[in-house]
């Protein structure tokens, strides 16, 4: 049994894949791509004409470390269709009452710290940047700065200590003034830090002066060198207040406060920046974190810096939850950041109120090119909407229509349970599920080690669903909701 997806999270994602020099007929590592980043749908188009010999010679030339990709049992398991209309759905979308052609944007960070860097990716589809932060201040920064906690190739999260842009800010503010010119219907927002009042004011005029469509109040970098900057602001609905009151007073343009999720109340700092006239709001920036590899230590040392990356999407989706569900906030729109990778991640921010997504680490790791799924994979999503719906399903019509389904613990109905089922077929009678049941959950699952099948005791069982989870192939799923009084 090949698990595509486990397949696929397996390839390399090799920068000149040397097994679609060897197809020749078609693109098996752009599929893979696809598939990799939840564009599965779209597989298909890369490797259409591929005959079985084609992904033979791909899968010889796949340089893996340990076993080659399995491409051809990959590709016929797919149930991507081999031709599939192109996905035609807008991504178009207002924000701060700027047009972006999609809602993906460069999160401000290392992946956006010239003009060249950003001018690709611009080229590559993404419809904005929020530049790396600009400051006044001598940004030393540190050798390593990052670590990561990983899970196979990938980043599970990422840990960084940088700080700020290390350009001097006139030259950040000529790249900005240069970006909007060459790249007019692009989305450049310069993201600012000032130590006190008067910098802040300087910075975000010269980023309107720059011609900038917007500027990111950066109140929410948690490493700073120096106390009373980033996180510390963000912690502080007054600082907070009165910096992007002080801001709002002096530009034109949109101003966005980024919030931190280094606080239990986000709403506090949130309704200080609303008040004071925040036109949009960021979240998250990274969590506070440590790690322990020595190759990561500066000269032995380590400290508290940053964490990002898929690990941190639930962390920073309870954040814009609870923004966009308090009623006090107005008409403000919000830009949803953190460990967004696939479409799919996006779509979740946008379903629960974000009209556009900021993506960092992802890109840090897999590059500019997750532009391609991510517009494609949104397209698909939206057309099959919109084809079901018998209408034009818009990124702006989704945005929070999943905020109805979130609702406070008192509120969710205690009087009902589901219980799992298990598929014969797709068992393979490992006993995940009951060694997990057993120790971890309510010994409601007997294991019958003759014929290796687990069996679910109904009267036992609580319909908690550890068991679903830990089941490594999917063989079990959900029977129908029914009454507890009537178990
Ligand atoms: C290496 C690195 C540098 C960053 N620099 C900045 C920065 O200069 N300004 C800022 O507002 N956020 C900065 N961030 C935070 C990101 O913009 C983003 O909020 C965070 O990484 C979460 O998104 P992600 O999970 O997609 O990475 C940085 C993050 C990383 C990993
Ligand atoms: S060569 Fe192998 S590891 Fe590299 S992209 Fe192709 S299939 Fe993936
Ligand atoms: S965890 Fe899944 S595959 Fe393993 S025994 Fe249970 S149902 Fe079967």
């Amino acid at each position: 049994m090949l698990h595509i997806k486990e397949e696929a999270a397996r390839c390399l994602l090799c920068e000149d894949a040397p097994c679609t020099k060897a197809c020749i007929k078609g693109d098996p590592a752009r599929a893979i791509r696809a598939i990799r980043f939840d564009n599965i749908k779209n597989a298909g188009r890369w490797i259409a004409d591929c005959s079985d010999v084609d992904l033979e010679r791909a899968e010889q030339a796949c340089i893996h470390y340990d076993q080659p990709i399995r491409l051809r049992e990959m590709f016929k398991k797919s149930d991507a269709p081999a031709s599939c209309p192109p996905p035609l759905a807008p991504l178009r979308i207002t924000f701060c009452g700027i047009p972006c052609e999609n809602p993906f944007f460069l999160a401000s960070s290392a992946i956006c710290t010239n003009y060249e860097m950003v001018a690709r990716a611009f080229d590559m589809g993404w419809a904005g940047v929020f530049y790396k932060t600009i400051c006044k201040q001598d940004i030393q920064e540190v050798s390593p700065r990052f670590d990561a906690i990983k899970e196979g190739t990938s980043f599970a999260g990422f840990r960084n200590m940088e700080q700020l842009s290390e350009n001097p800010y006139e030259v950040d503010f000529d790249i900005l003034k240069r970006l909007k010119q060459n790249y007019p219907s692009k989305v450049v927002v310069a993201s600012i830090m000032g130590q006190y009042e008067e910098e802040w004011i300087e910075l975000a005029k010269m980023a309107e002066e720059a011609g900038c469509d917007a500027v990111e109040l950066n109140f929410s970098c948690p490493q700073m060198r120096l106390t009373g900057m980033g996180s510390d602001v963000g912690q502080n609905p007054e600082l907070v207040t009165f910096y992007t009151s002080y801001v709002k007073r002096n530009v034109k343009i949109p101003v966005i406060p980024k919030m931190t999720p280094n606080i239990t109340q986000v709403n506090q700092p949130a309704m200080g920046s609303y008040f004071a006239g925040a036109d949009a709001i960021s979240a998250i920036n990274t969590i506070k974190s440590i790690t322990f590899s020595p190759e990561a230590e500066v000269s032995e040392k380590k400290t508290i810096s940053g964490y990002s990356g898929r690990a941190v999407k639930p962390i920073a989706q309870r954040f814009i939850l609870e923004m966009a569900q308090n009623t006090i906030m107005k008409n403000i729109q919000f830009s949803g950041i953190g460990g967004i990778e696939t479409w799919r991640d996006a779509l979740e921010f946008i379903q629960i109120g974000c009209c556009n997504v900021q993506v960092c680490t992802a890109v840090m790791q897999y590059g500019y090119r997750i532009i391609d799924d991510l517009i494609m994979g949104m397209q698909t999503y939206l057309t099959e909407r919109s084809l079901a719906a018998g209408k034009t399903i818009t990124i702006e019509d989704i945005v929070g229509e999943q905020l109805p389904s979130f609702v406070l613990p008192a509120d969710l109905d205690r009087d009902t349970m589901v219980l799992p089922k298990i598929d014969r077929e797709k068992c393979i009678g490992c006993g995940r599920c009951h060694i997990s049941c057993t120790d971890g959950g309510h010994q409601a699952i007997t294991f019958d080690l003759d014929v290796r099948q687990p069996h679910i005791i109904g009267q036992k069982c609580v319909g908690c669903h550890l068991c679903r989870l830990v089941c490594p192939t999917g063989a079990i799923g959900l029977s129908n909701r029914f009454n507890k009084k009537g178990k």
